[in-house]
């Protein structure tokens, strides 16, 4: 049962349950998944269908289930993404279509893609592209991209042509979104369309599921009395009248009124903040109600957000323009609000009474003169939401016993101009940086303002007004000299001191005086841009064209664009993944509990109350390990649970097992460790390399006589800090140990990239023979590098507790937890001296890379110097690397594995020198490029005719030449926002430079029925490599695609299985699987002709022959070389940094693909990371070494809205790769750097910026060139206008990393 209705009766034993735990635990529906807990991804997307009695209208909306409490489901019937549609019955077109568009990859955040959707088509049929956009705006994606997504669900659409952006443009002036013209909907539906809309299942209203007629019954007649629902910590009371909540607040005035639970929750779940009673105002009618009046619209505080954005958007349409400004601009804020499912349940009273400092309505409320009406015991009285209404952080001057019941918004008069302006780290879902609320009334036909309020967010711990800079405004004319003095006295006025919780302070000031200069603009009515950008045309994805011969058989699917092997299971939910297995008897779950210290002495680890708490049984530190404490990574050793010294905050010292997640995750919290703090903790590169704090080996090259050259160039000499980078993976890290209870046999089922590491580890911890231990692996919810070293220690610790217990257990990490202890990319210094000549040749360069690795080594010695010379070839070189040891956690492998890193320092410096001579960037990256067979730096021989061909195409593709005049007379026309075009190159090597790790093997069942079961080394994370290895098997089987299964990887079938990474899975396994088809075939050939149903297995160790001499500084530590060019072009709003990118032009050399959509799924995916990582994300740590980024809430990963409005991937047709499978080239790491091309644009355009603001040449931009840094970088008068933070006294918020 997948739609269910829910009555309160049956979840009495879940008062302080969430909806997700419910249809997990009670219901067994496990397609809706965990991604955050916190509202922030979607990947828990339900939709709840409610009657209304009165107006016996059924309203569908969507929720995130992770922050829906149980109790306030009471009537409402819940549809998962189960009960849409399935593999066995029928199929929903919306789980086909996402399917199709091979829009899922990893596939754990298609359900909650496919839910929101399907929400929307439950109540708009035909849904414009903009509200499509809209819709997915809550719902994120770490692999593909979104591309894909959107392009299966545009053809739900009957206009295609709409707005693919909500992005305005530049500085709101023009206020209109980039258009999306689609000349031809051919092209733009790609394969999907093309191959004919009547191929895909229509959509047909009529079949929906109906609304269980029971709850009609019930609400209709329905006795209506108070609810109360007791819980083992928390009593939850349900009134159902005004009078009954008022008086239950007299009675409880510290019991909080819950509504969309979306604050409430949040504290509850991850402040622990505790409340024994909460009171719902759910089913009170009078909180609900909307008036409208000749003077506003009266809203009942219990409206959502998205109900009042409807209110306001019915009264937006019937009032006169003038009284409208104030709802427009609250409207203008709604709809940047969280995503949809946030909405949907966020009420408008809760986020007044949350008194968030950056709740985005509150300064528009105050600013438009709103009041609200409060309501106590005694009565009612009205309060406005002024300067006085917000009294601290989340504090406001209502009383404890006191109830918001409405909100009065008045229509705006005659000569009064309000809006409302945010800026936030993504454009979408994402809370504000700061924001502001302004209005100002003219007296009648005069410019003079009679009038002003101006109210701004994010710049202190509530909601400030700006009075004393109103005072200098009120009384003048409305023009600059007047503003002048504004800026001034708001300079003084709102200020916000060195070490302000959030940091970004110079950056935060700065926005105060941007947005009011904007409001100022918007108010003269003189800013909208002469020129308006070119509209832009979304043309079709060089997809699915493969180059597959004319002869090939129709049967064999290879170079097909063949869909996900297992995108129908992703989409209907019935894909397993580790945590879905079923719950077996007696199952416990693992908490762990980490070091709230940098670098301390454990004293003492007292566990006694939490041995004492219910359910609890076992906890054990690593005295208990009966076998290895530690692993060894790369040489060197790792303890498994800290032994006496924490080198970090978030070392994992000792683990609680209990009875259910919640008791073991109280008791985890109740152990107390004590410790005495040690001296020296070293958190930054710089203090690492004073104090010599690194890791061995370091590593250096040297190639010509730099010296000399140095002595005949001119120089630069230069730093860039790169931040690291969470991997985001949407599953947390998440393991099932079983013990099987003879012979010491374990059963290890883990979300990991390399099995036979888990079965290692768990065998050497236990201290038992690794053929005891079998590791499985059915799918994964995404890696990207982040599941090798830190799973097997989790591995390792879950399995000690089902050792010790000799029960199964259970680990899944919550999202913040897998943040803080499990590391991220590695952020990296970067310092370079560059020596050229006048023509632009680079004949020198000296190199040094510090990598900040953590407080263990992991795999932090980077490849790093293997790719510094990309794609060029500079004679003179010298090159040095270091992982220093710090006190933070351990950073680790992720995708590219340090040369996204290297490549951002050589590109940067490349980028110097065209800036200092004043040339474009690409001319002195063709000039230095290699042009004929070469070897590289470490003596390795190649030759770069692939690389110069992806170069040209992609500056043809893209029209470089013309749009970079564009570029410039558009920058020439406009003054608060510039444009950038940059074109990046990328010579990327593939493998393992360690050539034990360059080998696969595999296993191949025929049974005899003709299926075929392959088993391989490779891990399925979404890469697809399940998918390309089924079309191997079954071009070399030469039987149907559909006659091969691939079920899970399993050290028990294929052992001493290599990491899948390095872009190399599918090289190695897909040709280990070839081999053993092959020999296969051949030998079964003669059986076969008498008896076609024969078995056969065998498994096959292919070797290649790379490795890396670093004493003698050369090697071939790669196969061969995958190329590509990106160019991208941005627009930036010089006065807060945001940006969007209008356009991405790619051309990839994969030779010949396997599966083309898979591989543009890997291109696209990864250059969205790319960009991510060099532009977006951020990972703050605090002055002591504590993670503050731990959840999607605080670490921005690109959403929906942050896709390139047109964005064209072109693969290079006419290549070929003796080295790999069927000719064909990894992929899924190296377009990761070519999210930078959107880096260097951006670059050019503060460049611009800063041209107008009288500087000139090289300048500093670290990455992420987040919008804080890109502002800072412009330099306009208003960045200029804020003084020095005193950051020699005053401890920032935030370490600055590396
Ligand atoms: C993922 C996410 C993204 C978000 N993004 C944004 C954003 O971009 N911009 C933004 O402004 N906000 C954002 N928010 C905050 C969100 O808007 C607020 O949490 C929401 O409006 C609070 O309303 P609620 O009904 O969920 O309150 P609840 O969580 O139910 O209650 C919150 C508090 O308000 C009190 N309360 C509720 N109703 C009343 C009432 N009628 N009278 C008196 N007290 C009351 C309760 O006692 C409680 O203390 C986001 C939240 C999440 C989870
Ligand atoms: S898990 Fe619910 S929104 Fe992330
Ligand atoms: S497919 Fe979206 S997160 Fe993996």
């Amino acid at each position: 049962m997948s739609c269910f209705p829910v009555r309160l009766q049956e979840v009495r034993q879940a008062v302080s349950v969430c909806l997700r735990s419910l249809t997990v635990w009670a219901v067994r529906l496990t397609g809706s998944k965990y991604g955050c807990g916190g509202g922030g991804c979607g990947a828990c997307t339900v939709m709840l269908s409610r009657y209304d009695p009165q107006t016996k209208h059924i309203h569908h909306f969507s929720v995130n289930a992770c922050l829906m409490p149980v109790c306030q489901l009471h009537g409402a019937a819940v549809t998962t993404v189960e009960g849409i549609g399935s593999t066995k019955t029928r199929l929903h077109p919306v789980q086909e279509r996402i399917a199709k568009a091979h829009g899922s990859q990893c596939g754990f955040c298609t359900p909650g893609m496919v839910m929101s959707i399907y929400t929307l088509l439950r109540n708009k049929p035909q849904p414009t592209m903009e509200e499509i956009r809209e819709t997915l705006g809550g719902n994120l994606c770490r692999c593909t991209g979104y591309r894909p997504i959107i392009e299966g669900y545009r053809t739900f659409c009957e206009v295609i042509s709409s707005f693919i952006s909500g992005f305005h443009h530049a500085v709101g002036e023009s206020l209109e979104p980039f258009c999306v013209h689609e000349s031809d909907s051919n092209q733009i539906m790609g394969k999907l369309q093309t191959s004919g809309k009547e191929k895909l299942l229509p959509l047909d209203p009529t079949q929906e599921l109906i609304f269980p007629p029971e709850l009609i019954r019930m609400a209709e007649s329905e006795e209506r009395a108070t609810q109360t629902f007791r819980g083992e910590r928390m009593t939850w009371i349900s009134p159902i009248s005004l009078d009954e909540l008022l008086q239950l607040k007299s009675q409880h005035p510290q019991a909080p009124v819950v509504m969309g639970n979306t604050n409430l929750g949040l504290d509850i779940k991850f402040k622990g903040v505790i409340h024994p009673i909460i009171i719902s105002g759910f089913r009170v009618r009078e909180l609900f109600e909307v008036t409208e009046k000749p003077e506003g619209v009266c809203i009942g505080a219990g409206s959502s957000l998205s109900t009042v954005r409807s209110v306001l958007e019915k009264c937006v349409c019937s009032l006169p323009a003038e009284h409208t400004q104030t709802l427009a601009a609250l409207l203008e804020q709604l709809s940047h609000v969280a995503g949809e499912q946030i909405r949907n349940v966020a009420t408008l009273g809760g986020n007044i009474a949350s008194a968030y400092p950056n709740s985005d309505l509150n300064p528009v409320l105050a600013a438009g003169n709103a009041d609200h009406l409060c309501v106590i015991p005694e009565g009612k009285r009205e309060v406005p939401l002024d300067k006085d209404f917000f009294v601290g952080f989340g504090k406001t001057v209502l009383k404890p016993d006191e109830i918001v019941l409405s909100v009065f918004i008045p229509v705006s008069r005659k000569g009064e101009v309000v809006r409302a302006f945010r800026h936030a780290p993504r454009k979408e879902n994402a809370l504000a940086t700061v924001n502001a609320g302004l209005r100002v009334w003219f007296e009648e036909g005069s410019n003079v303002v009679k009038e002003m309020s101006v109210y701004y967010g994010g710049v202190g711990p509530c909601t400030v007004s700006a009075e004393r800079t109103v005072q200098q405004v009120i009384g003048r004319p409305w023009n600059e000299a007047t503003l002048s003095d504004a800026y001034r006295a708001l300079v003084d006025e709102v200020t916000l001191g060195a070490s302000a919780p959030g940091g970004k302070v110079m950056f935060r000031r700065s926005l105060t005086l941007s947005l009011l200069f904007r409001f100022y603009l918007h108010v003269l009515q003189h800013l909208k841009d002469t020129v308006r950008p070119p509209s832009v045309t979304c043309r079709r994805f060089s997809d699915a064209d493969s180059d597959v011969p004319s002869g090939q058989s129709e049967q064999d699917p290879v170079g097909r664009a063949v869909q996900h092997q297992a995108a129908l299971s992703h989409a209907t939910g019935e894909a397993v993944y580790c945590d879905d297995f079923p719950r077996t008897q007696g199952e416990l779950f693992l908490s762990v509990v980490t070091s709230a210290r940098a670098h301390a002495r454990i004293t003492h680890i007292d566990v006694s109350r939490a041995l004492s708490m219910p359910g609890v049984v076992d906890v054990f530190t690593a005295d208990d390990i009966p076998g290895k404490k530690f692993r060894s990574f790369t040489g060197i050793d790792e303890e498994i649970l800290a032994q006496g010294e924490v080198t970090c905050v978030g070392q994992m010292v000792c683990a609680v097992v209990a009875d259910t997640k919640p008791h073991a995750k109280l008791a985890s919290a109740a152990v107390k460790v004590h410790y005495e703090d040690l001296p020296d903790r070293i958190f930054t590169v710089e203090v690492a390399v004073e104090k010599r704090s690194f890791f061995l080996p370091q590593r250096e090259i040297q190639r010509g006589d730099v010296t000399k050259a140095f002595q005949e160039a001119d120089h630069v000499y230069e730093e860039i800090r790169l931040g690291g980078q969470e991997h985001f993976y949407m599953e947390t890290q998440s393991m099932l140990v079983i013990p099987l209870g003879e012979e010491k046999e374990m059963k290890v089922y883990a979300s990991t990239q390399h099995p036979t590491m888990v079965q290692e580890a768990v065998a050497e911890t236990l201290g038992i023979p690794s053929s005891r231990v079998s590791c499985h692996v059915k799918r994964i919810g995404g890696a990207f590098g982040g599941k090798v070293t830190k799973t097997s220690i989790l591995a390792s610790i879950t399995a000690l507790a089902a050792w010790r217990s000799e029960r199964p257990v259970r680990c899944v990490l919550d999202r913040g937890e897998d943040m803080l202890i499990t590391g991220a990319r590695h952020p990296v210094l970067g310092k370079y001296k560059v020596g050229f000549m006048s023509d632009g040749r680079i004949t020198a360069a000296d190199v040094r890379y510090y990598a900040n690795a953590g407080h263990t080594p992991d795999e932090s010695v980077l490849k790093i110097l293997l790719h510094m010379d990309n794609a060029y070839n500079i004679l003179n070189l010298c090159s040095q690397s270091a992982a220093c040891k710090t006190n933070l956690p351990s950073n680790t492998a992720f995708r590219g594995f340090g040369v996204p890193q290297t490549l951002m320092v050589i590109e940067n410096m490349v980028n110097d020198v065209a800036m200092v001579l004043g040339r474009p960037a690409e001319e002195i990256r063709e000039k230095n490029m290699y042009k004929e067979t070469s070897l590289t730096h470490y003596k390795m021989e190649f030759d770069p005719e692939n690389l110069l061909r992806c170069w040209e195409e992609c500056k043809e593709r893209s029209e470089l030449d013309r749009r970079r005049l564009d570029v410039a007379r558009f920058n020439q026309q406009n003054r608060w926002k510039k444009r950038g075009i940059a074109v990046i190159p990328i010579k990327y090597g593939i493998g393992f430079a360690e050539g034990f790790l360059n080998q696969a093997a595999a296993l191949v069942h025929i049974y005899k029925d003709g299926s075929v079961l392959v088993s391989h080394g490779g891990t399925e994370m979404g890469q697809g490599i399940h998918t390309k290895v089924q079309q191997v098997a079954s071009r070399e089987l030469d039987v149907p695609l559909s006659m091969i299964h691939i079920s899970e990887t399993s050290t028990s079938s294929v052992p001493n299985t290599c990491p899948s990474a390095a872009s190399f899975g599918t090289d190695a396994n897909g040709m280990a699987v070839k081999d053993a088809c092959q020999t296969l075939y051949k030998r079964l050939e003669p059986i076969r002709k008498q008896d076609p149903n024969g078995t056969w297995q065998s498994w096959v160790q292919l070797g290649h022959d790379l490795y890396m001499d670093w004493v003698k500084q050369e090697g071939r530590p790669y196969a061969y070389f995958t190329y590509a060019a990106c160019c991208s072009e941005v627009e930036l709003d010089c006065l807060t940094g945001e940006y969007r990118t209008v356009r991405t032009d790619l051309v990839a050399d994969i030779g010949q693909s396997i599966n083309p959509s898979i591989d543009i799924g890997q291109i696209e995916g990864a250059f969205m990371q790319g960009l991510g990582l060099y532009t977006m994300e951020e990972l703050k740590f605090s002055p002591s070494g504590v993670l503050y980024t731990r959840g999607p809430g605080q670490y921005k990963i690109p959403a929906v809205c942050d896709v390139p409005l047109q964005f064209n991937v072109y693969l290079l047709s006419g290549s070929h790769n003796p080295h790999a499978i069927y000719s064909s080239k990894g992929i899924g790491e190296p377009t990761l750097f070519l999210g930078s091309s959107v880096f260097f644009a951006l670059k050019e355009a503060v460049a611009a910026a800063r041209s107008d603001a009288g500087l000139s040449g090289p300048f500093t931009l670290h990455s992420p060139a987040t919008p804080e840094r890109a502002c800072v970088a412009c330099s306009t008068c208003f960045t200029q206008m804020i003084p020095q933070a005193e950051t020699e006294t005053t401890q920032p918020w935030a370490l600055e990393l590396p």
